[in-house]
């Protein structure tokens, strides 16, 4: 086959999604890669062995499947290296673990994921690194909140439940300019709307539970790192003993041909609902970037390429009867499943949980219920919503 790769940085995302990461004549022909089950690989003599010159050393240093997936991933993220890790979850503290010691400062933004906060909050705590949260519209003068001992400035775009945008760009100017380290989770966008390391993001990390796998039914992160940063990812990776499945890889890599008509869908149908929620009277406010009435779209529209299927609204209630109303509305629903998580074909909802927040407070008209779209019907999904305010305001 002719070389791939200066033809590829032309071609549309459908195309590179369809054929990126792996190349069917390295396995006589077959489209798909092959799932290998691997620990131990076999060496053809000693001196091989000591200097392990060979590609393949060791189940947990990577396969051809896993190689597939991370070279994949690499094209998207236009990453120098990708590491693929058990959960969305553990490609944020596999980062976190690789660049912080003792004694550093780190910056998380406030809108952050809950479980993020949680192991900066105990984990990485214990281990005598400071945390500060910074309130997520901060942009440039991010660079009043540090420090001489500043490692990491981690950022989440749009938060998680509320969706406040950040200015990427000016956060990761400032904090380069003190040497610190950028990371962001971009699971929300994905690098088909959003290519983090192109905005000055040193560590593109991503939650391939979500859209990637798009099936509710894997978990898998990836860690995507530009070329200055790539060295100590890949040794962090390798010290910790951290690896993932050759099936799950396999599955992340299948959902990828896949994802970039999934997230038209989600994007077209969740802005379709968002808009119809804000006519209704019953909703406070919709929190979706992609919404001219949203405080973040600016910066959505300058940064980003599109929107993908989750958002939040603000239903109206008095104090007293937020939690009720929320739930009322919940306990309505038939086809929208009660669950986390997002990504997948099928509609769910959820009552944010906004207690953590330091900066980024919690809406104060009533509850936030947050939606993640999924490839229904758009009108079978309004008459779930409808039932669903219908029961809310009977409370
Ligand atoms: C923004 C974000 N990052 C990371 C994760 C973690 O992914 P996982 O569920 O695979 O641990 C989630 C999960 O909901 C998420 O919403």
């Amino acid at each position: 086959m002719a070389d791939k790769t200066s033809a590829d940085a032309e071609r549309g995302i459908n195309t590179r999604l369809a054929h990126s990461g792996n190349n069917p004549s390295d396995f006589h022909g077959f489209i798909n890669p092959p799932v290998v089950h691997a620990s131990t690989v076999l060496f053809p003599n000693a001196r091989t062995m000591e200097t392990r010159a060979q590609k393949y050393t060791y189940g947990t240093r990577g396969t051809p499947t896993t190689d597939a997936l991370c070279e994949a991933i690499n094209e998207l993220e236009g990453s120098a290296g990708t590491i693929l890790v058990p959960s969305g979850l553990a490609a944020v503290t596999v980062p976190f673990l690789a660049f912080l010691s003792s004694g550093d400062h780190a910056l998380i933004v406030d809108s952050v994921y809950f479980p993020t906060r949680h192991f900066c909050d105990t984990m990485l705590t214990r281990l005598g690194i400071t945390i500060e949260y910074y309130d997520p519209m901060i942009g440039a003068g991010i660079e009043g909140l540090i420090r001489p001992n500043t490692k990491l400035v981690h950022t989440e775009a749009p938060g998680s439940n509320t969706f406040e945008m950040q200015d990427i760009r000016a956060v990761a100017a400032a904090a380069h300019r003190h040497g610190c380290i950028v990371t962001m989770d971009n699971t929300w966008a994905t690098p088909v709307y959003f290519r983090p390391l192109e905005h000055g993001v040193d560590i593109s990390i991503h939650a391939a539970t979500k859209y990637p796998s798009g099936h509710s039914d894997v978990l898998l992160g990836t860690v995507s790192a530009n070329a200055a940063h790539w060295p100590a990812l890949s040794e962090a990776m390798v010290t910790l003993g951290v690896c993932v499945s050759p099936d799950d890889s396999y599955q992340i890599l299948r959902g990828l041909r896949t994802m970039g008509i999934r997230l038209e869908r989600h994007q077209e149908s969740a802005l379709e609902i968002a808009r119809w929620l804000e006519g209704r009277e019953e909703v406070a406010r919709v929190l979706h970037p992609a919404l001219p009435s949203f405080p973040g779209h600016e910066l959505w529209k300058r940064d980003f390429g599109g929107a993908s299927g989750v958002f939040s609204f603000v239903l109206k209630a008095d104090a007293e009867k937020s939690k009720a109303k929320a739930h009322a509305f919940l306990d309505a629903l038939s086809l929208f499943g009660l669950g986390y998580s997002w990504g997948g074909f099928e509609s769910l909802a959820v009552h944010a949980n906004l207690s953590d927040r330091k900066i980024a407070k919690a809406p104060s008209e009533g509850p936030v219920i947050r939606l993640q779209i999924g490839l229904e019907d758009v009108p079978d999904l309004r008459r779930d919503i409808e039932a669903g305010l219908a029961a809310a305001n009977a409370v």
